[in-house]
């Protein structure tokens, strides 16, 4: 199991919802939060490793304080608020950051591992994240995201810059 890398086509599918958490979903689970931690990265979503589920992890807590693992199952955004364009990466489209907009306050609802109903408001950099891995579960990568210029650049940069895959 590793990471896909941008543009593979699952990253462009839309993940279907899940119904069924069993001893196999929850295993899945565990390998995307610890491919995350080990990619050091903030978020994954299951399309990242190439299962198009609607399951995303999540932990935006500094190191020093973590782990705080958030999952979140079949996961909506029902309210948006502000907005604020900040930095942002993906551990599909590695060494490239880049500065996108996104509604800087936010609600989510969902089931978390335990087929519990959950909901909650989010922020700053954890609702900047929840709409990014959200936007995975649609198909949607944050290069599609970018300005019209930014967009350019990156088409030109991106071919130089991409690990190359292996196999
Ligand atoms: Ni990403």
């Amino acid at each position: 199991m590793k990471i896909l890398i941008y543009p593979h086509e699952i990253l462009r599918q839309e993940a279907r919802p899940v119904d069924k958490l069993d001893g196999e979903f929850q295993v899945l689970i565990d390998q995307m939060l610890e491919m995350m931690y080990k990619a050091r990265g903030v978020g994954l979503a299951a399309n990242q490793i190439g299962e198009l589920r609607q399951l995303v992890v999540i932990d935006v807590t500094p190191s020093e304080e973590g782990p705080n693992p958030i999952v979140l199952i079949n996961p909506r955004i029902t309210e948006w608020e502000g907005e604020e364009a900040g930095e942002e990466g993906c551990l599909s489209v590695p060494n490239y950051v880049a500065p996108v907009k996104r509604a800087f306050r936010l609600h989510v609802t969902g089931y978390d591992r335990n087929e519990r109903e959950i909901g909650f408001d989010a922020e700053g950099l954890l609702a900047r994240c929840i709409q990014h891995e959200l936007d995975h579960l649609k198909g949607i990568c944050f290069v599609d995201r970018l300005n019209p210029v930014r967009k350019a650049l990156f088409r030109k940069k991106w071919p130089k810059i991409r690990p190359k895959e292996e196999g």
